[in-house]
């Protein structure tokens, strides 16, 4: 019997955690957007999520964070899949279910990457044709979506939104600690006192030696105005530059989230395991970057 075409199927897809390695800001758009300029990578670990055909578009929520999560309309995911329904002909629908891993609030993206995996995984399921450019309906959920969509280590530009693919990039390790305050990333913006930094040129991001060097010159220009809101950011990069074999500790995105490099896996290993010994109430993930 031939295989039938409509035949419900559950399309997965991952949900990367995100992460700024640097984040400048150059700038100020008159609507209040920062211009930045950065380089963002992402990780092994990250949400999950799974969409199965239905008639209606709806979302569930579960995983370790789902309580911080709505499971309604003002949700990213579902207003993803309902701006992504609208723009094409048929009207399909589909059950989102989202695994949330990722703290909420912190300086990793989870929103917008998923509502970048809602995306890519309602496409697969609507069989829409694979080269679709989804750029624009990304940049009008969110700056961070379309980085999110595209889902490799880039440089950005513009409010976040204009990227350049890194040709290759190292697979570090990388711990992830976040001391379990949220942040609203308006506020941190708001927040943010100084000048704007000129764009840095292009640098090389294929080996770990020459990506570390190239971060040191750079920094998160939002790092100051998370910690006035949550002090408990420099507890963090306190306690991630001084684990062993750490090479760079610095704040992801609007905090509060902090990640510290480590060449060596064990390293990262053992200070997770340290971390989580002595702050249990601080989430820790020990992860790649990918
Ligand atoms: O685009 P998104 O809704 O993710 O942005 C949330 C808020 O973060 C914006 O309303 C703005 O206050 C701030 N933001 C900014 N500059 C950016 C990105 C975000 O000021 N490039």
């Amino acid at each position: 019997m031939a295989a039938d075409v409509r035949r419900p199927r559950t399309v997965r897809e991952a949900a990367p955690a995100k992460v700024n390695l640097f984040l400048h800001l150059v700038g100020r758009r008159p609507d209040g957007y920062h211009l930045l300029d950065g380089l963002v990578a992402f990780t092994a670990f990250g949400d999950r999520v799974e969409v199965t055909p239905a008639d209606d578009l709806s979302i569930a929520v579960d995983g370790p964070f789902a309580a911080q999560v709505p499971a309604d309309g003002s949700n990213l995911a579902l207003k993803a899949a309902v701006a992504l329904r609208d723009l094409g002909p048929s009207g399909e629908g589909a059950h989102i279910r989202l695994e949330k891993r990722v703290p909420v609030a912190a300086g990793l993206g989870g929103g917008s990457g998923d509502a970048a995996a809602v995306l890519r995984a309602l496409t697969r399921l609507w069989r829409w044709p694979r080269d679709h450019d989804l750029h624009d309906l990304a940049a009008s959920l969110g700056a961070d979506v379309p980085m999110c969509l595209a889902g490799m280590p880039a440089r950005i530009a513009g409010i976040g939104d204009r990227l350049s693919p890194c040709a290759s990039f190292p697979s570090l390790p990388i711990l992830l600690v976040n001391p379990g305050v949220p942040l609203g990333t308006p506020e941190v913006f708001r927040a943010r006192k100084g000048d704007w930094r000129p764009a840095l040129p292009a640098f090389a991001t294929d080996d770990a030696d020459g990506l570390l060097a190239a971060l040191a010159d750079t920094r998160n220009d939002l790092t100051d105005s998370a910690r006035v809101l949550a002090p408990s950011v420099g507890t963090v990069l306190e306690r991630l530059t001084a684990a062993p074999g750490c090479r760079l500790a610095r704040m992801s995105g609007s905090g509060a989230t902090c990640f510290g490099l480590f060449p060596d896996a064990g390293d990262a290993t053992r200070a997770a395991r340290r971390l989580r010994r002595e702050q249990p109430g601080w989430w820790v993930a020990a992860t790649r970057l990918r």
